[in-house]
């Protein structure tokens, strides 16, 4: 059966003095009965790496080449020199901000498993499309066009972010999560056969303590990408708690 995540997204946040969290949650967690990730800005993965025991550490992006003159970038084997063993990849927050599409989702997806790094493909439609009957469709586009063939349930993880769910406060109802999970679901066995059930999908999207364990009751939800509520070990420990006891 699929071994359930508990992933957390620092985006723009931590600096040394937020260490003492990771420490504390790696403490508070010797021996998780649940996979653990924690993708810290680029500047800490290294040193997050050396103090987060049983936590996965991951980067937020890569570059799809495997170097050159691209400023400010990073490349999938700068992310695993430094002890990241996945890559978030296609966020909303890199979609809206540096305007990226499928289609270059997809190539750094294909960097990233080739140079042995889990990507966490993001996906999710925006209020709007929500609104307007168009949630299905947008994800299964963003699905199909972000995830490489060379995609399997050992090597890739997708997580489904509603834009609107995102760090707003307002969570899908359960049946809108059962909807779109089982969807993604069908559209991995379709795509990938018997491996499709294999993969891990992931809800993000105001994942807090007060709301996890209802949410990682909906079936295929494998786990969360959970924010803000990821940056404090006292917030993140229940929501690992709640998907251990799901
Ligand atoms: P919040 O949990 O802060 O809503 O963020 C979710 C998210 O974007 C994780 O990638």
């Amino acid at each position: 059966m699929r071994r359930k995540l508990a992933a957390g997204n620092w985006k723009m946040n931590g600096t040394a003095a937020d260490l003492a969290e990771v420490a504390a949650l790696a403490a508070a967690h010797p021996a998780p009965g649940v996979d653990l990730l924690l993708c810290p800005p680029a500047t800490l993965i290294h040193r997050m790496a050396q103090v987060a025991g049983p936590v996965a550490v991951g980067g937020q992006d890569c570059h799809a080449a495997a170097k050159g003159a691209h400023t400010g970038d990073i490349s999938t084997a700068m992310l695993r020199d430094a002890g990241a063993t996945h890559v978030i990849l296609g966020h909303s927050e890199r979609r809206t901000d540096h305007g990226e599409t499928d289609a270059q989702v997809r190539a750094k997806a294909e960097a990233a498993l080739a140079d042995g790094l889990v990507a966490v493909i993001c996906i999710g439609e925006t209020l709007e499309e929500r609104e307007g009957g168009q949630t299905l469709g947008v994800v299964g586009t963003q699905l199909a066009g972000s995830t490489p063939d060379a995609a399997t349930a050992a090597n890739t993880v997708i997580a489904y972010e509603p834009v609107w769910a995102i760090g707003t406060g307002k969570v899908p109802t359960l049946d809108q999560i059962a909807e779109v999970h089982g969807f993604i679901r069908a559209e991995l066995v379709k795509r990938f056969g018997e491996d499709g059930n294999g993969f891990r999908i992931l809800y993000g999207g105001s994942v807090k303590p007060s709301n996890a364990a209802e949410i990682f009751a909906v079936s295929d939800v494998d786990g969360a990408l959970v924010g803000g509520a990821s940056l404090k070990a006292a917030d993140f420990s229940p929501i690992i708690e709640a998907l251990e006891a799901s």
